[in-house]
C-alpha cells in the first residue's frame, strides 16, 4: 500500500486576494494551507491593502508578500509575475472582486494579479465575494462566462447576508470550502467517471413516538470515505442515518432514518453505482410494535419484542451486477475479528470487507481515528495501521482502485 500523503502537503499555492470585505476572512485561509503543509505566496491587489495588510499575510506565510507596487518596482533580479506565475502549482483569488473578473475577462495585465495568471499555466480557481446586484449585473455574469470558458473554475459565491445588509448570492464560501474545492483540483482524479455510494451513521428505529433503538456510530468513516471519493473524481451518494459529524455540502445526500429506508435508497440506486461502501451500521433489530403515542410509565417492566431488519448487503449480492465492487465494514472485538470478518464477506458476497476493532478507545465508533483490516474475496488481507479516519478512507479507495484493475 502506498503511503499517505495530504493532498497539499508540499504543493506550492499562490494565493491572490482583491479588495473585498471578505478578504478579512483570507488569513484564515492561508493559515488552514500552511498548516497543511503547502508553500504559499501571496499577491495582493491594490484594493485588498485597503483592507487588510501586506503584514497580516507575511506574518502568516513567513515570505514577501507582493503587492501592486512591486509590479513597476520589484526587488532586485526579481520579475515577480513570471516568477509567482511559474511557481504556481494551483492559483487561488479570493475573493475575486467585479473588477479583478473584468480585468482578468479583458487579459488587462497592468495588475500583478492578472498579469501573474496569464503568465502562468497551472489551474485556476476564482472564488467571487461581492452585492448581488453587481454579481447579478450582465458585465459580470458576461466576464464570468468569458473566464470559465478558458477553463478556469469560477465558483459561485454562497447565498447569505452580506456585508451590506442585504441577503443574496455573494458571499465568500467556508474556509473548508475552499479548502475542499482546492484539494479536488490537486488530487489524482482517479474516481472520474465512476458513481460511488456509501452509507454512513446510524440507523434509529422507532419505538414510539419519542424514542427509538440505535446505536453509536457517528458516521465518520463513511463522511471521511464520501468526502475522499469526492475529491478524487467520483460522483458521489451518501445515504445516511443521523450523523454527528456533517459532511462537505458538496456532497449529494439523502438523509434517512430506518434500516428499511436504508434499505429502500440503496436498492434503488444500486443499479447506477460502480461502487457501494456500506459504512452505515444498520440496525440488526427493530422493535416487533410501535407506539403511535408516548408509551406510558404504566406497568413496573416492560418487555419489548424486537425482529430483524432487512440485512441490505445480502439483497444487494444476489442483484449485484457484473463489475460493480460491493464493499462492508464490520465492527467486531479484536479476538473474533478475523473469522467474523471472513465469514460476513462470504455469507454477504462481497469484494472486500473492510474491519476494526470495537474494543479499543482509539478505534471504530465515536473515534477520530480508526486501525483496520481489509479482507479480500481472493483471500489477501492488508491491516491499516491507527491513522485519523480521513486517511483510513483515502487508503480503502486505493484499496478498490486497485481491485478495479
Ligand atoms: O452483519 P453485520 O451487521 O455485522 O455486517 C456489517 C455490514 O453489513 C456493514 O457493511 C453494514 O452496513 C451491513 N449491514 C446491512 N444490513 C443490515 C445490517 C448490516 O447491509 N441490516
Amino acid at each position: 500500500m502506498k503511503p499517505f500523503r495530504r493532498i497539499l502537503t508540499g504543493k506550492k499555492i499562490l494565493l491572490g486576494v482583491c479588495g473585498g470585505i471578505a478578504a478579512y476572512k483570507i488569513p484564515g485561509l492561508l493559515r488552514r494551507l500552511i498548516k497543511e503543509g503547502a508553500g504559499v505566496r501571496v499577491i495582493l491587489t491594490e484594493g485588498a491593502e485597503a483592507f487588510i495588510t501586506p503584514l497580516t499575510f507575511e506574518a502568516l506565510c513567513r515570505e514577501k508578500v507582493f503587492c501592486q507596487c512591486d509590479f513597476l518596482n520589484p526587488p532586485p533580479g526579481c520579475i515577480p509575475h513570471t516568477e509567482l506565475g511559474a511557481f504556481a502549482e494551483a492559483i487561488l483569488v479570493a475573493p475575486a472582486t467585479a473588477s479583478f473578473l473584468a480585468s482578468l475577462a479583458s487579459g488587462d495585465a497592468r495588475s500583478l494579479l492578472v498579469a501573474t495568471i496569464l503568465a502562468s499555466r497551472a489551474p485556476v480557481l476564482l472564488f467571487p465575494a461581492m452585492n448581488t446586484k453587481m454579481w447579478e449585473h450582465p458585465a459580470v455574469k458576461e466576464n464570468v462566462k468569458k473566464i470559465a470558458s478558458w477553463g478556469y473554475k469560477v465558483f459561485t459565491p454562497e447565498e447569505g447576508a452580506l456585508a451590506c445588509g442585504e441577503w443574496g448570492p455573494g458571499r465568500l464560501p467556508e474556509e473548508e470550502i475552499i479548502l475542499a474545492h482546492l484539494e479536488k483540483t490537486l488530487a489524482l482524479q482517479d474516481f472520474s467517471n465512476c458513481k460511488v455510494l456509501i452509507t454512513a451513521g446510524p440507523t434509529r428505529e422507532p419505538l414510539d413516538a419519542v424514542r427509538f433503538l440505535s446505536n453509536r456510530s457517528s458516521g465518520r468513516m463513511g463522511v471521511a470515505l464520501a468526502e475522499a471519493a469526492w475529491k478524487r473524481g467520483a460522483e458521489v451518494i451518501l445515504v445516511h442515518g443521523p450523523l454527528s459529524s456533517s459532511p462537505l455540502p458538496l456532497i449529494r445526500r439523502i438523509p434517512v432514518e430506518t434500516a428499511a429506508q436504508m434499505a429502500e435508497a440503496v436498492l434503488s440506486l444500486l443499479p447506477k453505482v460502480d461502487i457501494l461502501l456500506m459504512a452505515a451500521a444498520v440496525a440488526d433489530y427493530r422493535p416487533q410494535d410501535t407506539w403511535s403515542g408516548k408509551l406510558k410509565k404504566t406497568s413496573p417492566s416492560l418487555t419489548i419484542s424486537l425482529e430483524r431488519t432487512p440485512d441490505i448487503l445480502k439483497e444487494v449480492s444476489s442483484r449485484r451486477k457484473p463489475g460493480q465492487v460491493i464493499v462492508g465494514f464490520a465492527a467486531e472485538e479484536e479476538e473474533f475479528l478475523p473469522q467474523e470478518a471472513r465469514r460476513k464477506l462470504k455469507e454477504k458476497g462481497l469484494d472486500l470487507i473492510v474491519a476494526n476493532p470495537i474494543d479499543r478507545p482509539e478505534t471504530g465508533f465515536e473515534s477520530a481515528t480508526n486501525e483496520v483490516f481489509l479482507f479480500f474475496a481472493d483471500g489477501r488481507k492488508i491491516h491499516l495501521p491507527l491513522a485519523p479516519k480521513e486517511v483510513i478512507a483515502w487508503q480503502i479507495l486505493d484499496a478498490i482502485k486497485e481491485l478495479q484493475k
